[in-house]
This record gives C-alpha cells, sequence and structure tokens, in this order.
C-alpha cells in the first residue's frame, strides 16, 4: 500500500458557507442546488424564505405591500440564516439583496460570496422562460433588464469575493469553479 493520493481521495473539508449573488435568471437557484448535492450541504432559498414569513408569493408581497415590503423580509430571511449560526449552507440569495447596503456585511458574515454573471442577451432569455418575476412585469421587460443590469452589476461585483461568468457555461461547471475557489480560499 503507498499513500498516493488517489481519485477516489475524499478532498479536504470546506469550512465555509456558500453564498450565492447576482442577477435574476444569473443562475443562482440552478447552481445553488448543485453545490449543495455535491458538497453534503443544505440548500437554502432567501426567497423561499421570504414566501414562508409573509405566507405569499413573492408577485403578491410587490402587489400587496410593495417592494420596500419585500426588502424588509429579505433582510429579515438574511439575518435570521445568522442567527442560526448554522454552517454547511450553500444560500441562494434574490437579485435584489445587494442594493441594500446593510446587507452586504451580512452577505459576509454569512459565507464565501459568489456572484454570478451572465450577459444581458443570456439574463433575458433565462428570464423570459419564467413570468414570475414582479420587476420584470413591465411594458419593456427587455429595456427593465438593460436599466436593472447598468445600476447592479457594479453592485454584484463589490459584493462578490468571486465572480463567475455564466453565460457560456453548465451549471456543473459553475459549480466546479465556485468549489474550486472556496477551496483555495478556505479548506481545513
Ligand atoms: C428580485 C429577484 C428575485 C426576487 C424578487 C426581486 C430582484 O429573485 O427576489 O422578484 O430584485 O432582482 P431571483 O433573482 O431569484 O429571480
Amino acid at each position: 500500500m503507498t499513500d498516493r493520493p488517489t481519485k477516489s481521495q475524499p478532498q479536504a473539508a470546506l469550512s465555509t458557507n456558500l453564498v450565492l449573488v447576482g442577477f435574476m435568471g444569473s443562475g443562482k437557484s440552478s447552481v445553488g442546488r448543485l453545490l449543495a448535492a455535491r458538497l453534503g450541504f443544505r440548500f437554502v432559498d432567501t426567497d423561499a424564505l421570504v414566501v414562508e414569513a409573509a405566507g405569499m408569493p413573492i408577485a403578491e408581497i410587490f402587489a400587496t405591500y410593495g417592494e420596500a415590503a419585500f426588502r424588509e423580509y429579505e433582510a429579515e430571511a438574511l439575518e435570521s440564516l445568522l442567527d442560526q449560526n448554522r454552517q454547511r449552507l450553500v444560500v441562494a440569495t434574490g437579485g435584489g439583496i445587494v442594493t441594500r447596503e446593510s446587507n452586504l456585511p451580512l452577505l459576509h458574515r454569512l459565507g464565501f460570496v459568489a456572484g454570478l454573471t451572465a450577459s444581458e442577451d443570456v439574463i433575458f432569455e433565462r428570464v423570459s422562460r419564467n413570468k414570475k418575476r414582479p420587476l420584470l412585469n413591465t411594458p419593456n421587460p427587455r429595456e427593465t433588464v438593460s436599466n436593472l443590469l447598468a445600476v447592479r452589476a457594479p453592485l454584484y461585483a463589490a459584493a462578490a469575493d468571486f465572480l463567475v461568468e455564466t453565460s457560456i457555461r453548465s451549471h456543473a461547471e459553475v459549480a466546479e469553479q465556485i468549489i474550486a475557489e472556496a477551496r483555495r480560499r478556505f479548506s481545513e
């Protein structure tokens, strides 16, 4: 027997939660689920926590109480994850979480923040498949995506510890890149 490393040798444990930020349609939920499955971490989605706390779908929160109320719920969801002091989480966040400056230190306290980016064309193509996003329920959703992206792209870049471009990568490739970078920085 030798001590030579083999492919099946277990990798060092990852000692951080993973937090995903990025625009709607950047792949946070799909990549997040994959990351959680690969690492044996638990997957959490702040949008799902908000829906649970409010007892209604996101579109209804926006329609009934407005975006500001949604942002309150979202910040509370983030704080609740920190309060529980839980480890081995992959947290997918809503695309607007970076618009509230006070959320940024909370994201970093929670874990390693990976920012998922994609070109405007790819984002538009992806979000067009799902009509449930209230912010894109406008007369010209293409223009809305363009305007929101212009404002938010710098916010994701500033909030993230690491950016991954997803336009021409599979979810699996994006997940692998994030794991590799997180291991480089946070392996025990
Ligand atoms: C939002 C993104 C949505 C959801 C809400 C607002 C945004 O989440 O939080 O509709 O402001 O970009 P996804 O990024 O998961 O679509």
